[in-house]
């Protein structure tokens, strides 16, 4: 079992949602899984230009990190997403990646992975963020297992408490793989999701090859 996880704080070794990252990191570790952590600002991941070329050939033709980030992540069963609370959002890093993986929702990429989520902030304000990066999880087919966030400016006690959390929330992910855990509600917006989809599909089919055969291949969508 394999859990990769995405840092993007600029702050890099420095970084306190790197340390709550970590925390999960040991905590998976704990429950069996190999773990991998990445750091997405040290990657040259370009933005995207919008040809949506990967829904036609199930590739970004852009010569960067991109390609090679994108198959450790398919090759994965679980994903930590990671950022600082920058004015209430993520930071511009996971956002381009978020960009460039519009393919990720036509696809359902991450369909059959579990996804953990978290971040830091100076407020307090950390839910909007979360809920960012799990809605990535969820629109890209794959099933959130919860989310960890500290407010920096509560003080070193709600940070330990953080960094406990962390590394229960990251053990609580592996097992969630290693059981194959159900969570019927994000299961049914998945279905809900593909019915609705299916119909953009079928009149793009021309133009969305891969997305195409992707689908019919899945058994989702009859040929
Ligand atoms: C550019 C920038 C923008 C920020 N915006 C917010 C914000 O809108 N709300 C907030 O609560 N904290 C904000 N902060 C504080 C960070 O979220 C906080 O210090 C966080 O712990 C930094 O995480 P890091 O050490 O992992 O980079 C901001 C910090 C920076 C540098």
């Amino acid at each position: 079992m394999k859990i990769i996880a995405i840092q993007s704080s600029p702050k890099r070794k420095n970084s306190n949602t790197l340390k709550l990252v970590e925390a999960a990191l040991e905590g998976a570790r704990e429950a069996g899984a190999e773990t991998e952590l990445i750091d997405i600002t040290r990657l040259k991941i370009n933005f995207c230009k919008g040809c949506v070329t990967c829904y036609r050939d199930g590739t970004c033709h852009q010569k960067d990190d991109y390609n090679a980030l994108k198959k450790k992540i398919l090759e994965a069963d679980g994903i930590i997403l990671s950022s600082p609370n920058y004015i209430d959002n993520i930071t511009a890093q996971l956002k381009v990646f978020f960009d460039r993986s519009a393919n990720f929702i036509h696809e359902q990429l991450l369909d059959g992975k579990y996804g953990l989520s978290i971040t830091t902030s100076g407020s307090g304000n950390n839910d909007f963020v979360l809920g960012i990066m799990n809605h990535f999880i969820n629109a890209t087919g794959g099933l959130a297992v919860g989310s960890v966030g500290c407010g920096m400016g509560q003080g070193p006690a709600a940070f330990e408490s953080g960094i406990k959390k962390s590394r229960e929330s990251g053990k609580e992910l592996a097992r969630a793989i290693k059981e194959k855990r159900a969570y019927p509600d994000q299961a049914a917006a998945h279905r809900d999701w593909k019915e609705h989809f299916a119909m953009t599909l079928r009149r793009n089919k021309d133009n969305w090859k891969h997305n195409y055969e992707c689908w019919v291949e899945k058994g989702w969508i009859k040929a």
